[in-house]
């Protein structure tokens, strides 16, 4: 099968999440790193290009001048990851999608519910795929939660609980670092800090798992550190839509938590635990039962997650081996072949929605607002 052609946006060099996409793309021979405005400043960019193996006229000063120089060509780019800061993927995922690119967006999709719907209607229009990189979702073990859960294994479920609490920001000594900072002044980051940021993923993961989507939910926001104008810790109550109670903490200044995404669903005939740091395993208690960890790589995983492991069981993987699984779907999409666990354009405004109601609720000291997005109501 012929490999697919791959550029990139944003991502380069010394940029967090820049290393985990091409790790990840690059894994599993589907994709070829081709194409490339990894930086904004342009001669870095160009420079980083040529140092990842992309050809002189294919390493681009900005995203504009890659969009013009791949649309002409014959051998144009079938995907293009979109990495940059939050504020720009809208438009960059927009130009893309219109100009018939597959698109795979970095998290928060957009800044604006409005903008959301305008990226998911493109898609749909075009017939181009729009992912977002909610890349926990790919885990294998959870996608082992959730194929339990959509076979009935804990039962209707009750309860999900998720958390996404780091202490990383809890200094309020280096709150004024410019890398700390932009992410709480409604300027750069928008209008939520620690939950547009971490809690989307957690959130994401609920109704991931329990295959259903947050209908609505009340927010309580602090600014722990006071000169910080957006919130740096957020607890959020939820319900899906049909009837799941949801509670989820996510907060920066928790310290002594280093990555703490952990998620816990609770259904009626069982349970199932899973922890970001431990992501090979999955811990599942039936009712009345004992306690089993199931492990990535055993025998009798159901599909989606015997298909998304690549080595031996016990031997980590990791997070960009996560990211390698949204790459896996993507190609597979690419292809024609159906992947429903592939997060998408639908996902990515259902998040906005949900901060933009989550912000609304916790300026309403808590009330209860409907977290769908105009065109899921
Ligand atoms: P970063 O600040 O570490 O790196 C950003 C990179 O984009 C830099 O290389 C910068 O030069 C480049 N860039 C900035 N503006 C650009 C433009 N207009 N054109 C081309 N390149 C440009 O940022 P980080 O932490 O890597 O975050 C990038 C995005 O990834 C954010 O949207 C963030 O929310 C998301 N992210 C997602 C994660 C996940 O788990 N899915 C984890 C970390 C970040």
């Amino acid at each position: 099968m012929a490999k697919l052609n791959w550029g990139m946006i944003g991502g380069g060099d010394g940029s967090q999440i820049g290393p985990a996409h091409r790790l990840g793309a690059l894994a599993d021979g589907h994709f070829n790193l081709v194409a490339g405005a990894f930086d904004h400043r342009p001669r870095e960019g160009r420079e980083f290009a040529m140092r990842m193996g992309v050809a002189t006229d294919r390493a681009y000063g900005d995203w504009k001048e890659m969009l013009e120089g791949e649309r002409k060509r014959a051998d144009r780019i079938d995907l293009v990851t979109v990495a940059t800061p939050n504020s720009t993927h809208y438009e960059i995922t927009r130009a893309f999608l219109e100009a018939g690119f597959h698109v795979l967006c970095e998290k928060p999709m957009t800044m604006t519910v409005e903008e959301g719907e305008d990226i998911t209607r493109i898609a749909e229009r075009t017939g181009r795929i729009c992912a977002v990189n909610y890349c926990y979702s790919a885990y294998p073990m959870i996608r082992q939660a959730r194929a339990m859960v959509r076979n009935g294994d804990i039962g209707k479920v009750r309860l999900v609980v998720t958390n996404f609490s780091h202490g990383h920001h809890g200094d309020a000594t280096d709150a004024n670092n410019p890398r700390v900072r932009w992410r709480y002044d409604p300027a750069m980051a928008g209008v939520s800090g620690q939950f547009a940021d971490c809690g989307i993923h957690a959130l994401h993961m609920a109704s991931f798992i329990c295959d259903d989507e947050v209908e609505k939910l009340s927010a309580d926001f602090a600014s722990t550190i006071p000169s910080r104008e957006l919130e740096d810790d957020a607890m959020v109550n939820f319900r899906l839509s049909k009837g799941t109670v949801g509670r989820l903490w996510t907060s920066s200044v928790a310290i002594g938590r280093q990555h703490g995404f952990d998620i816990q669903v609770f259904g009626e005939t069982g349970g199932l635990r899973w922890h970001s740091e431990q992501p090979n395993q999955l811990i599942y208690t039936p009712v009345g039962g004992r306690t089993q960890i199931m492990e990535k790589g055993e025998g009798g995983l159901y599909d989606d997650a015997r298909r998304l492991s690549r080595v031996a069981i016990a031997h980590p993987e990791g997070f960009p081996m996560a990211v390698a699984n949204i790459y896996c779907d993507l190609a597979d999409a690419i292809r024609g072949e159906t992947r429903d666990g592939l997060p998408l354009a639908a996902a990515g405004v259902r998040s906005m929605a949900a901060v933009h109601a989550a912000v609304a609720s916790a300026k309403a000291g808590g009330t209860w607002v409907d977290a769908r997005p105009p065109m899921f109501r």
